[in-house]
């Protein structure tokens, strides 16, 4: 293998042009991969049948950069993770499923993903991406993009013209405080969108059109309301650590999908919760913790956990969770959480036990 490598070096080094990338990785690759596509490889297989036994018969791993691994068994993979790498390297065009996690990379040009429009996955995370560094066209050419990674980053917006194919998008754990309206626009396949720890202040109307959302999460922003347009399927709606005080009367009664709600660690105050706006029979479970209430509120006797703790909540009202109580009406609950409140278990009036008949943890 070095001895080929060198051979390529000796050969081609006139040919080698100092505008191109000058790591040295990127350079070796370049110059093997220009090899191959001049058919300098096989012309001298004789001279190098030995060295070379291994590759003769294997494209996937003849073209693969020398910075990365493309293993036999896995043809359409190519690792580079985990090596320090500052460029994204050549692509070959049957490579399904890209690994580019953990490196350096601050910048992406337009172009480089162009060789191989096959890709279903590209892990970008944890580099050096900044927004003012890569190309506005980058995934224009990615009609098959499924899983596109880009949490962990130096991210100031979401880039411009990600793939409608997507199905999974992180971009999670960046500083992104600019959403254009139409960052999403067509993604009709997208299943989960990962926010998290952002800057994000108000997504307007971005989430229009989500029509196959089921997961958004959007903890560790610095919305100070819960989004327009929920997507018609999304099922798990995460908000924790945000700086929402109020939501909407109708926003869980016209989203009958959403089942997991979580708030905590908001300004929520019992002002800010229009009377029926937890009182919707879909809800399994909802997360009220670390706000500002001061009493519970009115839920549906279909939910199954509620988390209330370090509030302010001085009564406990049987109201909230059941309009009467008898043999035959009484709440679902099976975990209430009021730790941390002003409330004592002396405080909990006897009706509480049959309207919480199937109650297995109450935390006072
Ligand atoms: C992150 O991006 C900002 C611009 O948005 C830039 O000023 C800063 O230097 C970048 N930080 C790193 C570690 O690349
Ligand atoms: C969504 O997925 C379906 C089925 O796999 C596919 O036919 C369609 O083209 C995809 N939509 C987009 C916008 O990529
Ligand atoms: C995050 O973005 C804000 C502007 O939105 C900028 O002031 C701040 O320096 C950025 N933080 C980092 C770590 O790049
Ligand atoms: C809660 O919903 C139930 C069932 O839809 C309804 O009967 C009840 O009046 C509602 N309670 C409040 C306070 O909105
Ligand atoms: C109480 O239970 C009865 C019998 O199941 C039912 O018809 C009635 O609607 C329930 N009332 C309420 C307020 O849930």
């Amino acid at each position: 293998m070095k001895g080929w490598i060198l051979l390529l070096i000796l050969t081609k080094l006139v040919s080698f042009s100092m505008t191109q990338p000058t790591n040295s990785l990127t350079w070796l690759s370049y110059l093997r991969n220009r090899a191959y596509s001049h058919g300098y490889g096989r012309s001298h297989n004789n001279n190098h049948a030995s060295l070379r036994a291994e590759d003769e018969d294997e494209p996937s791993v003849l073209d693969c950069p020398l910075e990365c691994d493309c293993p036999h068994s896995y043809p359409s993979a190519m690792y580079c993770d985990n090596r320090q790498l500052q460029h994204v390297p050549f692509v070959p065009s049957h490579i399904k499923y890209v690994y580019l996690q953990n490196n350096q990379i601050t910048s992406i040009t337009n172009g480089v993903f162009d060789n191989a429009p096959n890709l279903a996955w590209i892990s970008l995370h944890t580099n050096k991406l900044s927004s003012d560094k890569i190309g506005d066209k980058i995934f224009t050419k990615q009609p098959n993009l499924e899983r596109l990674f880009l949490h962990n980053n130096n991210l100031s917006r979401v880039p411009q013209g990600l793939p409608r194919s997507l199905r999974y998008l992180h971009m999670n754990h960046n500083n992104i405080s600019k959403v254009p309206v139409e960052s999403f626009r067509g993604m009709s396949n997208l299943t989960a969108l990962h926010l998290q720890v952002n800057g994000i202040e108000d997504l307007g109307n971005a989430l229009e059109g989500l029509l196959s959302l089921t997961l958004l999460d959007l903890r560790g922003n610095r919305l100070k309301k819960i989004p327009e347009s929920l997507p018609p399927k999304l099922g798990q709606l995460y908000l924790e650590n945000n700086r929402i005080s109020s939501v909407p009367a109708d926003f869980l009664s016209q989203r009958p999908e959403l089942r997991f709600v979580r708030l905590s660690h908001n300004q929520l105050t019992n002002g800010g919760i229009p009377a029926s706006a937890f009182n919707v029979s879909t809800l399994v479970e909802l997360d009220l913790s670390f706000n500002k209430l001061e009493r519970i509120p009115t839920i549906s006797t279909s939910l199954e956990n509620l988390y209330l703790q370090a509030n302010k909540i001085k009564e406990f009202s049987v109201s909230s969770f059941c309009r009467v109580v008898d043999t035959n009406n009484y709440s679902n609950l099976r975990v209430l959480r009021l730790e941390a409140n002003e409330i004592r278990a002396q405080d909990i009036p006897t009706e509480a036990v049959l309207c919480l008949r199937r109650a297995t943890n109450i935390d006072l």
